[in-house]
């Protein structure tokens, strides 16, 4: 029987709450197959930090490396927090992770599950998928700072697009939309960034070449955002870089029924590296500890990650458990375990 080596990084805020509902799914629908789950758990976080001032040890990576996938909660403290000032955690952590574990694609799919209501009146068939650039753009970029804190301070942040990045990346996006509805929509600023906004258009027309049967488009990413509210609909794969896919998935969230239903993965399609799966949102600080974190988020990455490593029965699985449960979603009033429990219940039904 296959064992799978998971790395569990629960980390802070709702993280813990919403990684615990997920692996009551993950540990329900593999207890009958024979597939299992080795986990190891790391500490890892602001809560870490605030205890060891450690935020990612080059031992913690080297382990992390070790394992076949990576399933993340969400990790950071509550925006400003003083204690935290020098900690960083987002880019010591989660993107270090990102970045040296090459995750390359950012996929973020949002859709508007049948019974889901949402803040749109009329919304329509909304079913797209986000490939969001995860290594490269203005969050690799260190442009630094000059005469901090005088009168004369210059901030600069240095946006970093290569040939080699952007290609690969629109590549997995093309063969993406050839297996969905063959439409792919480039998102970016190209009438501003123009350096970076031409590159990754010419890389766009280069490979749509070569898929003459996908619909290829363009939009503005200011446009993108009145469509994502007035028409969702209109899309099926979104291409874009890192800091436009982020602010874009926010939004799809908010569009599809809300963030706490929106999940993703951070993958290395070639393998070379595990992959690690997440759901969009971050620790919520407002509701930590509350249980009114909805699970769906990281229920659904468990999806995504079961897909990834070939076990496609198991993923539908969980994702039709997903759908069952928000098909019959009367209100609120639910906890994060409620909800957990009832998905995992729907699983052996
Ligand atoms: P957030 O996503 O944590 O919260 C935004 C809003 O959405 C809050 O009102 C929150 O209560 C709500 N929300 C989020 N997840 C929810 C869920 N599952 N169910 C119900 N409501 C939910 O964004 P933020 O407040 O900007 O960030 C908080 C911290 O998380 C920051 O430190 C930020 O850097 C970090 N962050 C981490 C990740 C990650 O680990 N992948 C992602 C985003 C933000
Ligand atoms: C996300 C988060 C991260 C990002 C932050 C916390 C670094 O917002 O996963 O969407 O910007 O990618
Ligand atoms: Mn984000």
């Amino acid at each position: 029987s296959r064992v799978v080596k998971l790395a569990v990084i629960p980390g802070d805020g709702i993280g813990p709450e919403v990684v615990a509902e997920a692996e009551k799914v993950l540990d329900a629908v593999t207890a009958d197959s024979d597939v299992t789950f080795d986990k190891t758990r790391f500490s890892l976080g602001a809560g870490r930090f605030l205890e060891t001032g450690d935020t990612l040890t080059n031992e913690d990576l080297a382990a992390i490396a070790e394992h076949d996938a990576i399933l993340l909660g969400a990790v950071g403290g509550k925006p400003g927090d003083p204690r935290l000032k020098d900690a960083n955690i987002e880019r010591g952590l989660l993107l270090k992770l990102r970045f040296a574990l090459d995750h390359y694609v950012n996929l973020r799919p949002s859709r508007l599950y049948p019974g889901q209501s949402g803040p749109l009146a009329e919304p329509g068939d909304v079913d797209f998928v986000v490939v969001r650039e995860g290594t490269e753009g203005p969050y690799v970029g260190n442009g630094g700072a000059i005469r901090r804190g005088t009168p004369q301070e210059i901030a600069n942040e240095v946006s970093v697009n290569t040939a080699y990045g952007v290609e690969r990346v629109v590549r997995y996006a093309f063969d993406l939309a050839e297996r969905r509805r063959g439409r792919l929509t480039l998102v970016h600023k190209t009438n501003v960034l123009v350096n970076a906004g031409s590159l990754w258009q010419r890389i766009v027309d280069a490979v749509a070449q070569e898929h003459p049967e996908v619909a290829v488009d363009y939009l503005h990413v200011d446009a993108a955002t009145i469509f994502l509210v007035t028409n969702p609909g209109r899309f099926d794969v979104i291409v874009t870089d890192n800091l436009f896919g982020d602010i874009l998935t926010d939004l799809a969230g908010a569009v599809t029924g809300g963030i706490g239903l929106a999940a993703s993965g951070n993958i290395n399609p070639d393998g070379d590296f595990p992959s690690m799966f997440e759901p969009v949102h971050g620790s919520a600080p407002d509701i930590a500890g509350t249980q009114q974190a909805d699970p769906t988020a990281a229920i659904g990455s468990v999806a995504l990650l079961l897909d990834h490593l070939g076990l496609q029965d198991e993923a539908a699985r969980v994702s039709r458990a997903i759908e069952d449960d928000i098909a019959s979603r009367t209100g609120s009033g639910r906890t994060t375990a409620e909800i957990g429990d009832a998905i995992t219940a729907r699983l052996q039904a």
